[in-house]
């Protein structure tokens, strides 16, 4: 439960291993020495970054197997993760995804179904789960990484952009069936982040790091935002870029 000040008492990262995910939750733990629960595939990124957390002060760090594809289980590692965690989930952060290979995966093979049951498919799954879960509780907030790639889709990535727009799309109306649950949901919309995800690719402008995007989310939990952009500014660009021509959008360079 959080306390007066708005610490956290316990974090679930849902993608256990994701960058952002981990900056989030160290950020969120360090105040309280909070528990954070790891949710995600492979044991070993899953050790890397329980060890991060209790580098930066989480006071217990547990894992537990999540796949995002696996849709029968997410009810399941979501109690489990509860159960885990001493009873209620202050904070839940969807952060799994997948950037996919647009050229590779609209030449054929199973790659963009991949992206879209992952990024689009999971988070509508584990959003509905994470939900219950707060809706029982009566508290806490789920945050929904999308990102700036789905408020308007973009011939260079459409494929990983429209499964992010259907994300956030999903997690706004979650928040507004939340609405009077005590529970919430934090939309946070990055642009480009330099780091895992992104590495061999030159950056966009305005892009930005995990730690910023972590510091961003947490100032939008404590002011009980509903979105956030990070960073800020692609707010006002993007508002512009939405009602650019089509012809124009379409020669933007990926
Ligand atoms: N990096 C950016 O530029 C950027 C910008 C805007 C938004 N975002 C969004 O922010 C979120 C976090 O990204 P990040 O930068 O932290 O990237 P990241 O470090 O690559 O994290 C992504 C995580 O998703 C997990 N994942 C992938 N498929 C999964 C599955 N089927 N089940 C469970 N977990 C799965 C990966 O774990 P495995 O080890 O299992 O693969 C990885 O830990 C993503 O949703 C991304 O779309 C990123």
């Amino acid at each position: 439960m959080r306390d007066a000040l708005g610490s956290v008492g316990s974090v679930l990262v849902l993608g256990g291993a994701s960058e952002i995910g981990v900056a989030i939750a160290s950020l969120l733990a360090a105040p309280r020495s909070a528990t954070v629960v790891l949710a995600g595939r492979h044991g070993d990124s899953l050790a890397e970054a329980a060890a991060t957390l209790e580098r930066a002060g989480a006071g217990r760090v547990e894992t537990v197997r999540f796949d995002a594809a696996d849709v029968a289980s997410h009810d399941e590692v979501i109690d489990s993760a509860a159960r885990t965690a001493g009873g209620d989930l202050d904070v839940i952060v969807v952060a799994f995804g997948v950037l996919g290979d647009q050229q590779a995966d609209e030449a054929g093979g199973d790659g963009a179904v991949r992206v879209a049951t992952v990024n689009y498919v999971g988070a509508v799954s584990a959003g509905l789960a994470a939900a219950r879960q707060l809706r029982r509780q009566g508290h806490g907030c789920i945050v929904a990484l999308s990102s700036v790639a789905g408020e308007r889709v973009r011939r260079a990535n459409f494929i990983y952009g429209s499964s992010k727009a259907g994300m956030d799309g999903f997690f706004q109306g979650l928040s507004d069936s939340l609405a009077g649950s005590g529970a919430s949901v934090l939309i946070v919309r990055p642009g480009f982040v330099r780091g895992r995800m992104t590495r061999g690719m030159k950056p966009a402008p305005l892009s930005t790091t995990p730690e910023a995007v972590a510091e961003a989310t947490v100032k939008a939990l404590r002011g009980r935002s509903a979105v956030v952009w990070v960073p800020k500014p692609l707010r006002v660009v993007m508002a512009v870029m939405r009602h650019l021509p089509r012809e124009a959008w379409r020669r933007i360079p990926s």
